[in-house]
């Protein structure tokens, strides 16, 4: 079964909402050379609804960066998966490398939030990756199973078709160093074989598998034109509306 490239911008804490507002306007002029791939904005909170008003009836969506795992209540800052789709989001990051790092979030944190997104009706992209002492190590695949086994273990096959997994190896995030295309496709496969082994052939085969870590106009042909990459999630690229239609539309001049 033939997957879609999806190419999502995660703009990280980037962009006020006359910022979000220009890029859209940018991005919806070159909507035509994008025709055949999903695309995906990630903006800030504060942006994420008027960027929802502006993209709708077109074919970008929008998601948010985070999600809590509560509906609603007295949690301080935290906003819900309601409240996302209430705004117009329709996906959400979940458990990128950097709430993982900086914000503290563990495996356990991760898994309920999954679990919330798929509940509130958005569609999750789960990130996954090790960090470089790991891959030195060898441990690469070790690390990257254990977030899935953690990150899954609730999961249903319903779940999965909704789901979509990042496999960010976190070396590569902002630091200008990609992974080759050999070492994304390898983790990639790995990937889809323990979903495979857990949920089925079937929804293995329509898994969406993006790469995300220093993607760029320049690399993207090559990581796109991988059978086993699905898209990427790309981070500073993204923040530039040319740079990344250029991302969006990579896979197809190959
Ligand atoms: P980067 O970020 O493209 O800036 O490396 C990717 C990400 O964190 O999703």
């Amino acid at each position: 079964m033939a997957r879609r490239k999806l190419i999502a911008a995660n703009w990280k804490m980037n962009k006020t909402l006359s910022e979000t507002e220009a890029f859209v306007s940018t991005l919806k002029d070159s909507l035509g050379k994008l025709a055949g791939t999903d695309i995906v904005i990630f903006p800030p909170f504060p942006s994420l609804a008027s960027a929802a008003r502006l993209l709708r009836g077109s074919a970008v969506a929008v998601g948010a960066q985070d999600v809590f795992w509560e509906p609603e209540g007295a949690y301080t800052g935290e906003v819900s998966g309601r409240m996302i789709l209430d705004a117009g989001g329709s996906h959400v990051i979940v458990g990128h490398s950097e709430r993982r790092e900086v914000i503290g979030e563990d495996d356990d944190t991760v898994a309920r939030k999954l679990g919330a997104a798929l509940a509130a009706g958005l569609l999750p992209i789960l990130c996954v990756g090790e960090k470089l002492k790991e891959r030195e190590d060898g441990k690469a695949q070790d690390v990257v199973l254990e977030q899935l086994q953690s990150a899954l273990a609730q999961r249903t096959v319903a779940d999965m078709k909704r789901t979509v997994i990042a496999y960010e190896p976190v070396w590569a995030i902002g630091t200008g160093r990609t992974a080759t295309a050999e070492d994304a496709v390898e983790m990639h496969s790995f990937i889809r074989e323990y979903v495979g082994q857990r949920f089925g052939d079937d929804i293995a085969g329509r898994l969406r598998i993006l790469y995300g870590g220093s993607v760029k106009p320049g690399n993207a042909g090559q990581l796109l034109a991988q059978e086993e990459i699905d898209g990427a999630l790309v981070g500073g690229a993204s923040l530039d509306p040319e740079a990344f239609v250029e991302i969006a539309a990579a896979w197809k001049e190959q």
